[in-house]
């Protein structure tokens, strides 16, 4: 151990024994031997290259990327993380999160399940564009929508809209590969029949495992269609599982599925730490929010000066990170939907919007920290990145 300031410590002697006698006996714990270091970026590493060995087809709107790892290694996951893969557009450097939809019991791969968003710049480069043999970088998987053995109960009742099935799938594939001890009902909110991911495997593994309760929710019922209809309502919700004691509530998809579905929950008694939820993505048009400035127009033109980088036009209805990253500003990002604070940028001057129940630290709002994934230019801005 390198001797300085710590020599005047007291038990500094002592600490220094422990460390020669555990070196002796090849423990070597201190740390400038790195151990703890590597162990840890072993199981959480910041980057993983992937390479596409397989694409399955999910009809009409989507396609499950089977990923193995380039250097072999693969890190653990619990089911329900994400991965964050990042692009290079011709020089436009981004990300998206997607949930991990195999079961971290296969741990020679990890599927992703993406679906068409009409207009998006990534799922439709995904679909089109990306076959075997692609490479990625990607994060490590990272995100806390999972299941907890010791607050969550033995009951998940899982609420997925749209591309939001797929951390639920890896959930239900675990608990059925592995004949967990868990009882899953799912309910399933898509508008057609045919653009549910996943409908045959999950139905099938319903009429198998008793422990496994699906219930898809179609808002435009094909004819002769007999199951549920319209939304995932608090009334259906009651109405299936009778008791909502002793349960934990798991919502993921899109915000406009979260934002009806979270009050339902609610109306119904449930309390907040019983709903665990993952919105995928910032909202399509953020003037819908019930507290957004009254009289400014999403396509209003506001400047932003980056501190020592550039300055550049953005509009009020766009998130800052999409702004800066479309300008080449690099801002690291994961879960672009607000949780993670990855993309926290300093706002020195000018006014942002962002959605109430954000979750930025007291220290961070003082010192004028945004979560840039989720903050929206109101007037002229400068910021440091
Ligand atoms: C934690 C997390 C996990 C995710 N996992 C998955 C997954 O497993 N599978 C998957 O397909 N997607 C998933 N997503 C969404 C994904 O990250 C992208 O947002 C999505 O693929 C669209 O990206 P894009 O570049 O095509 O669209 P963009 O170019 O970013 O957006 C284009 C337009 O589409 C809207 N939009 C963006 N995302 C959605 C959406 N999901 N539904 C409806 N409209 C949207 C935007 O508001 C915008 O108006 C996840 C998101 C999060 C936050
Ligand atoms: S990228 Fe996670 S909070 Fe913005």
């Amino acid at each position: 151990m390198k001797k300085g300031i710590f020599q005047d410590f007291d038990g500094y002697d002592q600490v220094v024994k422990d460390i020669e006698s555990s070196r002796r006996w090849g423990a070597g714990y201190s740390a400038d031997t790195h151990g703890a270091d590597q162990y840890i970026n072993q199981l959480h590493p910041a980057r993983v290259r992937l390479r596409v060995s397989d694409v399955i087809e999910e009809p009409p709107t989507a396609k499950t990327f089977r990923m193995v790892s380039e250097t072999g290694y693969l890190p653990p996951f619990q089911a329900g993380q994400y991965i964050a893969l990042f692009f290079d557009f011709d020089g436009l450097r981004t990300s998206r999160p997607y949930s991990i939809s195999s079961p971290p019991n296969q741990v020679g791969y990890y599927d992703i399940t993406v679906r068409r968003v009409a207009d998006g710049l990534v799922s439709n480069y995904l679909l089109d564009d990306v076959g075997p043999g692609h490479t990625f970088e990607s994060s490590g998987p990272s995100g806390n929508f999972y299941y907890n053995p010791l607050f969550h109960g033995r009951t998940m009742v899982c609420i997925a809209g749209g591309s939001g099935i797929t951390p639920f799938m890896s959930m239900v594939r675990e608990i059925t590969e592995r004949g967990l001890d868990r009882t899953v009902v799912l309910f399933f909110g898509n508008k057609d029949l045919e653009d549910a991911i996943c409908h045959d495997e999950i139905t099938r593994l319903g009429q198998r495992f008793e422990n496994i309760r699906y219930i898809p929710v179609i808002e435009n019922p094909p004819p002769g269609y007999d199951g549920a209809t319209g939304f995932i309502t608090g009334a259906l919700i009651t109405e299936t599982l009778g008791s909502i004691s002793d349960k934990t509530f798991y919502l993921c998809g899109p915000q406009g599925m979260v934002d009806f579905c979270l009050p339902e929950l609610e109306n119904l008694g449930i309390s907040r730490h019983k709903i665990r939820r993952e919105v995928y993505g910032a909202p399509r048009d953020i003037s819908t929010d019930p507290a957004w400035p009254e009289g400014i127009k999403t396509d209003e033109a506001v400047r932003v000066r980056v501190a020592g980088k550039t300055e550049f036009e953005a509009r009020a209805g766009e998130p800052l990170l999409v702004a800066l990253e479309r300008s080449g500003v690099l801002v690291p990002s994961l879960c672009r939907s607000g949780e993670c604070s990855m993309c926290r940028v300093k706002v020195t001057s000018g006014k942002v919007f962002q959605p109430a129940g954000t979750p930025v630290r007291k220290s961070d709002r003082q010192f004028g920290y945004v979560h840039s994934c989720v903050s929206y230019p109101l007037e002229d801005l400068e910021l440091i990145v």
